[in-house]
């Protein structure tokens, strides 16, 4: 106990000097910064090496916190109720007299904003006097990570400090729903549509296109392991690891389980670890089977087309 609030203290005395850490969430781990310094938000941007016109995503403690930044409106009530905190991101419209540093949102009028479930993240952001900035903590188009050994890979020593949560209990970044007009599904994620669809008893749009202005997936290649990837295959070439869901009945050296027996939200969970082991096994191809187009396997899906663009 004695060593979690010294971390939260240590965390927060990087953040209040204008640093950026990477913290735990309960999707992916995240580099945070100060949401309202320009110098905080600046360094996230040059460590991630993400292009100025890629917005981040703000991370609040709770709705009053939100209040001073966002205007609200009744179905994200609706929403906030019953899915925050947790692995839903909003696009709300920007207050005036907000202050948000200007490079989080590109200039934009929008901004995107999360409550985190993760018990360490919400000691950290409870004691804060602004909320953080915080894009997953990978290099731009790469594997997000999901434990402080994968950020660790992924920034070496230019990361200050890593407030070390445990795995991420989901495992895959946040759902991302526009609510500035109507409800419009932006990035598939850790909350199953259907079931956000039941809370708001109305149509979603859903707009993952790649060509999206500045949505997710502006840019083609994401979530990449960094090696050529397959999908939807039913016998893999001889050089590829196999990704599979369902326990085979034969052992083999280049199958990798995400799950053995179909429960997607393990999938999930796992995707990204199993896809970092396989590269760092040594395999230079990867094949993964079909993944049924359901529930979390939709966010499966959409991930590793993304990643299949290599
Ligand atoms: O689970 C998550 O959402 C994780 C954890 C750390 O919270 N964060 C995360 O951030 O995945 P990032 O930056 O890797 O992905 C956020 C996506 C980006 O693709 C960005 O384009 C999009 O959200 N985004 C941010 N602000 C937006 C906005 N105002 N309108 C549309 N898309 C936006
Ligand atoms: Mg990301």
């Amino acid at each position: 106990m004695k060593s979690i609030q010294s971390n939260i203290k240590k965390a927060k005395k990087f953040l209040d000097n204008n640093h950026c850490i990477a913290v735990p969430t309960e999707t992916v781990y995240g580099l945070a910064g100060n949401a309202y310094s320009d110098i905080s938000v600046k360094k996230i941007f040059t460590l991630k090496k993400r292009p100025l016109n890629n917005p981040l995503i703000v991370h609040y403690y709770n709705l009053t916190r939100l209040k001073q930044d966002c205007s609200f409106n009744q179905n994200f009530i609706k929403l906030y109720k019953k899915f925050s905190p947790g692995p839903i991101t909003y696009i709300l419209k920007l207050k005036k007299n907000s202050k948000i540093s200007k490079l989080v949102t590109n200039k934009n009028k929008v901004l995107a904003v999360r409550f985190p479930k993760h018990t360490l993240l919400r000691n950290l952001l409870k004691n804060l006097d602004y909320p953080l900035a915080a894009p997953s903590a990978n290099k731009f188009s790469s594997l997000s990570s999901v434990q402080a050994s994968d950020v660790e890979e992924e920034f070496g020593s230019k990361i200050k400090y890593i407030l070390n949560g445990q795995k991420s209990k989901i495992g895959v970044e946040s759902t991302i729903l526009d609510l500035t007009k109507k409800p419009k599904i932006l990035r598939f994620g850790g909350l199953d549509v259907s079931i956000i669809k039941k809370v708001l008893k109305k149509r979603i749009l859903i707009n993952i296109n790649l060509k999206n202005k500045i949505a997710p997936g502006q840019f083609p290649l994401h979530y990449s392991p960094g090696i050529p990837l397959r999908i939807n295959v039913i016998k893999p070439k001889k050089n590829e690891a196999f990704v599979l869901i369902k326990k085979r009945k034969v052992f083999s050296k280049k199958y990798y389980y995400l799950t053995k027996n179909k429960n997607l939200n393990d999938a999930a969970k796992n995707l990204y670890s199993v896809l970092r082991k396989i590269k760092k096994d040594g395999f230079k191809k990867i094949a993964i089977e079909k993944i049924p187009n359901i529930g979390m396997g939709k966010t499966i899906n959409d991930r590793i087309k993304r990643a299949s663009k290599f």
